[in-house]
């Protein structure tokens, strides 16, 4: 599995966002790297899944909270996503806890939405952040 470079295209160029999202980026590679040790993989694997688990629920919060103080229209939706999100990586984290081989699910999953939902829904947001300059 190769790494997932933060690049440009999921820049919103809004700095607070742009942190969080390259810090959800280093929790995947992590494990993407953990993955190729083989024996010993599991508890690095266990705890930045964890440490990603909690730091999307922070990230989301992020979101959700400047989302509602500017009365953004597709807050409603974009909170719903970020939900469905959370359930998913939660089912992802029981099975790991059951002992599944879950790994290279678990990462294209990650990927996947972290790539479809910056560029897809996040960056709706952007343009009021900017208007309303958030940092
Ligand atoms: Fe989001
Ligand atoms: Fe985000």
């Amino acid at each position: 599995m190769k790494e997932v470079e933060f690049t440009e295209e999921y820049h919103t160029q809004i700095e607070t966002i742009d942190y969080e999202h390259a810090k959800l980026f280093q929790y995947i590679n992590n494990i993407i790297n953990a993955a190729q040790l083989g024996e010993g993989s599991r508890l690095i694997i266990e705890i930045n899944l964890d440490e990603l688990i909690s730091y999307t629920v922070y990230h989301f919060k992020t979101e959700e909270e400047l989302m509602q103080k500017l009365n953004d229209p597709n807050y409603e939706s974009h909170k719903k996503a970020h939900d469905a999100l959370k359930e998913r990586v939660l089912d992802f984290k029981k099975r790991f806890d059951a002992e599944e081989n879950i790994t290279e699910e678990l990462v294209s999953f990650l990927e996947n939405w972290l790539i479809k939902h910056i560029k897809g829904v996040d960056m709706q947001y952007v343009e009021l952040f900017k208007e309303n300059n958030v940092k």
